[in-house]
């Protein structure tokens, strides 16, 4: 068990983007102290939190897993803060596809996956002989990464299969007593995950979409390159609850509805009885006659502005499991932009797409 600290930068600092000063914060040498001890510490990205250890040594990765409860084959991204870090991650040369994304998007939430160097532990990659690498844009991420000098292998700082964090108090929740540092940078801006992208040839396989988008990526390569968003998640109905693969999912079931469908799922029997919170986009909001629903119902945006919602959603997620809600309700955002990734997060936690 660890007493589990809270230390704040201030957000002067990473709005202005202060890195030197940052690197000079309480927080941030606590961080690298601990780092170079080999332990884990929870820091923001522009994404969602990382739960941060170096990413070379073995018994620094394994606190990770433990911390998270993650699953040993569920392999984890190094976070690196320049260029100059890549090469010993990996092994052969860049392509040029991947030269022109990396100067396009990084830093930023695009991660990567190469092939692996040998310095890579397997535990990192989970026994694959690639790496996922991502530098990202966040102030504190960067100068916890220059100052520490060591890539961090982060995953997201939840415990396994609850939404990402995306505040400190988010992780603090999660994993209090299991992790000895939380460096508290705000709320983070894009609020899902980044991209994760295999590139062959001309072809960019999206393995999970995320902040940075499939219409992103083929802005910059253009029309000769072939850009797919691959494994598209499919919502399974579990037989039994238990046997569900939680990923992202609040205790509370979770439906997603589509928009025309909200009335008639509303009316069924199965949902009427249940003490039901409806997460609407604005517009079905405004079109809904309130005065006929027997349901908390929640603001989550206009489907005008994809990436408002994208940012409150592990949020409301998380909030909708406070109250003590029998049933959520969210409506279907258009899989487009980075709806595309609100929707693959919303896909692997609801148990019901109607
Ligand atoms: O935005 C993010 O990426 C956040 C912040 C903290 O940087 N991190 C994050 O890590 O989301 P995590 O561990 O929750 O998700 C990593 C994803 C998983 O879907 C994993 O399967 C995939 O990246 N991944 C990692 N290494 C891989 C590899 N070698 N090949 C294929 N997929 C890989
Ligand atoms: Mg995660």
């Amino acid at each position: 068990m660890y007493n589990t600290e809270i230390e704040k930068i201030t957000q002067n600092l990473i709005k202005e983007e202060k890195i030197d000063e940052i690197k000079n914060s309480l927080a941030i040498k606590k961080a690298v102290e601990l780092i170079l001890q080999d332990e884990v510490v929870a820091f923001p990205t522009e994404t969602v939190y990382g739960l941060g250890a170096n990413a070379l040594k073995a018994k620094a990765v394994n606190k990770i897993f433990k911390a998270k409860g993650r699953p040993s084959d569920n392999p984890l991204i190094a976070h690196i803060a320049s260029d100059k870090q890549l090469p010993e991650l990996i092994a052969g040369d860049i392509p040029e596809t991947v030269k022109k994304l990396i100067k396009r998007f990084w830093p930023g939430p695009l991660t990567i996956i190469f092939n692996k160097s040998k310095l890579v532990p397997d535990i990192t990659t989970a026994g694959l002989n690639t790496v996922a690498v991502r530098m990202p844009s966040h102030p504190v991420a960067l100068a916890l990464i220059q100052k520490v000098n060591l890539p961090l292998a982060a995953p997201s700082a939840n415990s396994s299969g609850f939404p990402s964090p995306t505040k400190a108090e988010h992780v603090y929740n999660d994993l209090n007593g299991k992790i000895p540092l939380i460096v508290d940078g705000g709320i983070c801006n894009i609020g899902v995950e980044s991209t994760v992208v295999e590139i062959k040839d001309k072809a960019v396989n999206i393995l999970r979409p995320g902040g940075i988008t499939k219409e992103m990526i083929k802005a910059v390569l253009g029309v000769n390159y072939q850009v797919e968003t691959v494994n598209q998640v499919e919502v399974k109905t579990p037989k039994s609850p238990g046997m569900k693969y939680k990923h992202y999912a609040p205790n509370t079931p979770l439906w997603i509805v589509k928009k025309d469908n909200i009335n008639r799922v509303l009316k069924q029997k199965e949902t009427n009885n249940k003490k039901t919170l409806l997460l609407l986009s604005h517009e079905t909001l405004n079109s809904l006659d309130l005065d006929t629903v027997n349901a908390s119902v929640k603001d989550i945006g206009s489907i005008k502005d994809l990436g408002y919602i994208a940012k409150q959603l592990f949020n409301l997620l998380r909030e909708a499991d406070q109250n003590d809600f029998e049933l959520i309700l969210i409506e279907e955002v258009p899989n487009k932009e980075i709806g595309e990734a609100v929707m693959n997060r919303l896909k692997k936690a609801a148990v019901k797409i109607i």
